[in-house]
Order: structure tokens, then C-alpha cells, then sequence
């Protein structure tokens, strides 16, 4: 969005249910009331709703239910995470569009879509991404070796449950890294990276978040075992606000892990795991791990207790027994 138009919305905003003038606003920003009258009209095409009367001025009567930069830049107070925002109506995938910009951008610019028509899962699933979703990748350059990086996945784990659970719902992860609710998967995520093998040039962290989605929008085989914000709520959430809160949430995380390093974030992971403690089996391609899930390594490995002793597994589907 042009900076002129957001100063508008800005000073909108800030003006909350007191009409302010065109030639006020016209002042402030050092552009004629027929410029500020444009940039009105623009606003409006976006969806804004705002009233004009010309005795008094403009006042925003609400707001689109929309990710637009706009709304989570303006009232956003990180310094790294969504400084810099790329937004997209519809895009195959945030995630390959946030490795496309990999190289050259900032770290911590977020690629946010209202929807993606090849939204991808782990291990090659398709990841069902409709309107009312949050679909959205971080890149993060985080000058550890390659072999860490599952820890950026634990630690985005913790800030999408912290996240939700501001928003009032009880959110835990099921390992590896699924958050739900209710033993149901609302969010998933995806970290895929550019490395060598000792050099990781960046990381994208992909969050998909069933927010106001209806259930019966995803794959019939996944419903029984997805849920969504809105249907846990009752009613659609504010997803601006849902993830101005989560980019804090992540960089928050992400500043722990760079100067406290990953131990607090493997505890609070361990205070938010719905696995940890239950009786597990782990599907993976070469056999079933089946005993009580006891821990977790700083790996991102599940330490689970079978009949033949500990063993340790990297990766696979974990089904409660
Ligand atoms: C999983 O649980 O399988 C991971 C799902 C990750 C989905 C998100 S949505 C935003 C980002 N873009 C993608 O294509 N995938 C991730």
C-alpha cells in the first residue's frame, strides 16, 4: 500500500469515532483535500467503510476482514518480525514465495495470503488453505547450523499455542508440531530452509492456522481430526489482531532463543505438549515405535519408553494409543 494511504488509515484510525477533517488530514500528511479525497476513495475500494459528512470530515466505521499490511502494520510494535509484509489475495504458496524472496529479503519479512492453491503440508501433503484461514511464512536468518533448525519449529510451536491461548481457547502441540485443541490439529507447520552443510542461508517458517474456517471446507479425511478457531469460539475471531499477536508472540520466542538459547523454549514446550506422558505409537517408514512418550530431545526427537527400552525418533505420525 502506498505510505499516503496508510497515513491516512493511520490517522483514521487514531481519530477513532471523532470525524476528522479533509483539510486536517490534508495538513498533516502535506497533500491537497482532493488528494486526501482519492486516497478516501481507495480505501473504501479495499473495503474500509468510512463516513464522510462535509460539515465535519471522515470518520472509519469499519474495517474489512482482511490481512491487508495495512491492518497488521498499524498498531504492530516488533522490530524484526512483519517490519516488512508481502501480501497476496491468492498465491500457490507462501512458502515458496517466501524462498523466492529468500536471499534478498529482510529478516523477518512475512508473506501472508488470503488463500493458496497449493498450500503444502509435511512430508509432501497438500495443506487445504481456504478464505478465512491464516496462511502465512516467516524468513528468519538465524546464524545457527543447519542440524538446529527443527528448534525453530519448536519454538513457532510455542508462540502459535501462546497465541491461541490469548485468544482464549486451551491450545497444546502434538508432536512433532501440530497444535491443537481438544486433541483436534488447528495449525500446522512447515520449516523448510536454503543451507549448505554448515550454513543455513535462511529459514522459512510456514504457520497455517484454521481460524475462521469451517470444517467441512477441508478434506473430508481430515475433518474428523481438524478444528478451527471459529468453530471452538462460536463466532469468526479478529485474524488482524490474531496475528499482530502471533508475530509478536513469534518474536518474542525468536529473541528468547537468540540471546537465552533453545533450553527455556524446549521447557515451555514441554509445558504445552498434549504428547508427552501418553501412551504413543509412532508410524514411521521403516517400523511402529509403541510405548509412553517420556520427552523430548533439543533435536525435536520423541523419547519414547517401548518394552525394548528409550528410543529416540525424529520423525513420523504419532498416533494416542
Ligand atoms: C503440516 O502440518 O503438514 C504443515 C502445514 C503447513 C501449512 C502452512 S500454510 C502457510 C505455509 N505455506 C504452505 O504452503 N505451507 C505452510
Amino acid at each position: 500500500m502506498v505510505d499516503r494511504k496508510m497515513d491516512i488509515l493511520r490517522a483514521l484510525k487514531g481519530a477513532g469515532k471523532e470525524p476528522i477533517s479533509g483539510e486536517e488530514l490534508g495538513e498533516k500528511l502535506g497533500i491537497s483535500r482532493t488528494m486526501v479525497w482519492k486516497y478516501i476513495k481507495t480505501l473504501e475500494e479495499d473495503g474500509y467503510v468510512i463516513g464522510s459528512s462535509p460539515g465535519s470530515g471522515y470518520v472509519l466505521v469499519s474495517v474489512p476482514d482482511k490481512l491487508y499490511p495495512s491492518e497488521i502494520s498499524i498498531g504492530l510494535d516488533t522490530d524484526i518480525i512483519g517490519k516488512e509484509l508481502h501480501y497476496f489475495e491468492t498465491v500457490d504458496s507462501t512458502n515458496d514465495m517466501a524462498k523466492k524472496m529468500g536471499f534478498k529479503a529482510e529478516e523477518g519479512t512475512v508473506v501472508i495470503a488470503e488463500m493458496q492453491e497449493s498450500g503444502r503440508g509435511r512430508k509432501g501433503d497438500r495443506w487445504a488453505s481456504p478464505k478465512g484461514g491464516i496462511w502465512l511464512s516467516v524468513i528468519l536468518k538465524p546464524g545457527i547450523l543447519p542440524v538446529h533448525a527443527p528448534r525453530l519449529t519448536l519454538m513457532a510451536g510455542v508462540a502459535v499455542a501462546r497465541t491461541i491461548r490469548q485468544f482464549g481457547a486451551d491450545a497444546s502441540i502434538k508432536w512433532p508440531n501440530d497444535v491443537v485443541i481438544d486433541g483436534k490439529k488447528v495449525c500446522g507447520i512447515l520449516t523448510e530452509m536454503d543451507a549448505e552443510v554448515d550454513h543455513i542461508g535462511f529459514v522459512v517458517i510456514g504457520i497455517g492456522i484454521n481460524a475462521n474456517v469451517s470444517v467441512d471446507e477441508l478434506p473430508e479425511e481430515l475433518r474428523e481430526g481438524s478444528t478451527s478457531l471459529s468453530s471452538i469460539n462460536g463466532e469468526n475471531i479478529n485474524r488482524a489482531a490474531f496475528v499482530q499477536a502471533l508475530l509478536r508472540s513469534l518474536e518474542a520466542e525468536y529473541l528468547r532463543f537468540k540471546v537465552e538459547g533453545f533450553s527455556k523454549i524446549l521447557e515451555d514446550w514441554i509445558s504445552l505438549s498434549d504428547t508427552i506422558g501418553r501412551q504413543v505409537e509412532v508410524i514411521t517408514p521403516q517400523k511402529i515405535i509403541a510405548g509412553k512418550a517420556t520427552g523430548i530431545t533439543a533435536e525435536g526427537a520423541l523419547i519414547v519408553e517401548t518394552a525394548e527400552g528409550m528410543q529416540e525418533v525424529m520423525a513420523g505420525r504419532c498416533i494416542y494409543k
